[in-house]
């Protein structure tokens, strides 16, 4: 067999297989960070086989449309920051962001106010409580904790600036846009079903003005904030938005630059410290990669520089993280040498 049929096979073989062939650009081959494009294949496709008949965890069912969605879905996504794509599974089915919205807003709201105001006006501790904690906010002498919770979240999303709560909400939507390099849309149903029942969130925002910690209009912002949860992502728009944060902020499949890339560090703290909520510890310790849970499902793990790993599984944990999402993480990250804490991950003997 020559190269060119052996190539063909291969080829054909991959596709039959579920992955979706990319045309690499002259930029890919040369880059000094991806790995083999074999071993990702290898690797993606041993977590997708070992994890797929796990049936541990729940759907969330708090959002009333959540509890119904199919709890065997299954999709996988790695996109390195040179955007050689790998997909698996249900990687076209389109589920509700949730929290992972939380980083992008942050992100918006950065390239807005600048990092030190967001800084002042957020904070950026760990709650050590559940995400969407009333005692963590009477607590924290910030009150807010951190972006990435519900409080934190609903007040970044109230520094959002706008003529009017359509401006706001519709910059946040062209910005997630931006940096899936697609655009994005609302899934109605998930909005209608979260807007009925989130009187808890609502709670926190009239607590949050009590301590003159939320930024505009607190139920105008609460909404907001559950139209961005509700933005329908599939696992691979969800893989390239965290290769962008592991790009340096510059999207790797348009090239444009979309976050800031001085605000890079802040956001990739920020999902190290509070990304998975109570088990931040937990993955920092296994996994040791700056990522996000949403209780859509989806979980989306950033390796700076290599790229993003987005796997949507509904089952949850107690923390509100998918379970099959974490397992598959834990193993590709482990297997693709991906763990910022590990030395031989930024090229130390
Ligand atoms: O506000 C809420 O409760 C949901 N819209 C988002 C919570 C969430 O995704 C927590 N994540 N693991």
């Amino acid at each position: 067999m020559n190269q060119v049929q052996l190539r063909i096979v291969l080829a054909v073989t991959l596709s039959a297989a579920g992955f979706v062939p990319v045309r690499l650009s002259a930029q890919a081959q040369r880059s000094p960070v991806a790995p083999r494009r074999e071993l990702v294949e290898s690797v993606v496709r041993e977590a997708y086989e070992k994890f797929r008949s796990d049936t541990s965890g729940k759907n969330a069912d708090y959002i009333p449309y959540l509890a119904q969605v199919d709890s065997k879905l299954f999709g996988v996504a790695v996109i390195t920051t040179d955007n050689q794509v790998f997909t698996l599974g249900d990687v076209n089915y389109s589920f509700s962001i949730q929290s992972i919205s939380k980083v992008f807003t942050l992100a918006l709201a950065m390239e807005e106010q600048g990092p030190d105001k967001v800084f002042e006006r957020i904070g950026s501790e760990p709650t050590g409580r559940a995400f969407n904690s009333v005692p963590a906010v009477v607590d924290m002498p910030t009150h807010t904790g951190n972006p990435l919770v519900n409080a934190g979240a609903i007040a970044t999303t109230s520094l959002i600036s706008g003529k009017d709560a359509d401006e706001r909400w519709s910059k946040i939507l062209a910005f997630y846009g931006k940096v899936a390099g697609e655009k994005l849309t609302l899934i109605e149903d998930v909005y209608k079903s979260e807007a009925a029942t989130n009187t808890g969130n609502k709670a926190l925002a009239m607590l949050l003005a009590k301590y003159e910690r939320i930024y505009s209009d607190p139920f105008e912002s609460v909404d907001i904030y559950t139209k961005q949860c509700s933005v329908g992502v599939n696992a691979s728009q969800l893989a390239r938005m965290g290769a962008t944060l592991a790009n340096n902020g510059v999207n790797p499949a348009t090239g444009e630059q979309v976050i800031k890339r001085d605000d890079i560090p802040y956001i990739l703290a920020t999902m190290t410290m509070a990304g998975l909520y109570d088990s931040s510890g937990y993955w920092a310790w296994h996994v040791g990669l700056p990522s996000k849970s949403g209780v859509g499902g989806g979980i989306v793990a950033v390796a700076p520089g290599k790229g993003a790993i987005a796997v949507f599984a509904p089952r949850l944990d107690e923390a509100g993280n998918s379970v099959k999402a974490q397992k598959v993480i834990e193993f590709v990250a482990q297997k693709l040498n991906y763990n910022l804490y590990s030395p031989s991950s930024v090229g130390l003997k």
